[in-house]
């Protein structure tokens, strides 16, 4: 039985892997398949927040009674995003969110050039920075999903994203990161390491993570 320590929180959590048409038949996509994102959003709702997900492509079931906006782009996301961010309390990225979009999306089936080609990709929105320029109160936390130089990577999203804590994930780690039941991960503040948490599932990492959330919120020191 866990604490009702978010009693009374809105908690958002974005889960998944976007998806970027190329044309009707063909995509770019990532790894991610929820399941991160999904057990903090259990969590929370074990805690007593009351919790909206919004989840990109999901390889495991999505939790039932806990109202879920389906979304497919990085564009349809961040709209989803805004679209609860006035009445969030708690905003938690942990969806993987393509980076970049096909400039052009073709309405039918590309055909096959003799030569190969080149798709030209344009930027999407960084849907985290674009909260950490707009926050008025809501806590704001990042997923970084990293493969080398895992702490300075890490803090340099956590300043450049205006985030009030940001968890890092070595993806090359055995049993972390995209597609595992576990995860092995650090949580930094502005300050620097709050959290080096050894291997443990991601049900887990859900729950220490939303503890040091409670214990920032409630103004309650962690060290
Ligand atoms: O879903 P699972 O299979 O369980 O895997 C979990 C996970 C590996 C996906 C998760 O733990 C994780 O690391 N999520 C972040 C993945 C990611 O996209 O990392 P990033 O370093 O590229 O992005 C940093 C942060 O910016 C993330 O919070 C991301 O949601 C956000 N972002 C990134 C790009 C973008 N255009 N908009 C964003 O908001």
């Amino acid at each position: 039985q866990l604490r009702q320590v978010l009693a009374g929180k809105k908690v958002t959590v974005t889960a998944g892997a976007t998806v970027e048409r190329i044309d009707p038949v063909r995509f770019i996509t990532n790894d991610s398949s929820g399941k991160m994102g999904i057990a903090i959003a259990k969590a929370a709702r074990d805690m007593g927040a009351s919790v909206r997900l919004i989840a990109g492509t999901v390889q495991v079931p999505l939790p039932e009674g806990i109202e879920t906006v389906r979304v497919q782009s990085a564009q349809d996301m961040y709209e989803a995003v805004l679209g609860e961010w006035n009445h969030t309390d708690i905003m938690i990225q942990t969806a993987a969110v393509a980076d970049y979009r096909p400039r052009t999306v073709y309405e039918t089936k590309m055909k096959k050039k003799d030569e190969g080609f080149t798709l030209e990709l344009e930027k999407t929105v960084d849907i985290l920075e674009s909260l950490g320029q707009r926050k008025q109160g809501q806590f704001l936390v990042g997923f970084a999903a990293e493969t080398n130089d895992v702490a300075e990577h890490a803090m340099g999203k956590l300043k450049r994203k205006n985030c009030d804590l940001l968890v890092a994930n070595d993806v090359t780690a055995v049993g972390a990161g995209f597609g595992t039941d576990t995860n092995l991960v650090q949580i930094y503040d502005a300050q620097g390491l709050v959290a080096d948490l050894p291997l443990m599932s991601k049900d887990e990492v859900a729950i220490q993570l939303l503890s040091v959330v409670a214990k920032r919120l409630n103004g309650v020191s962690t060290s």
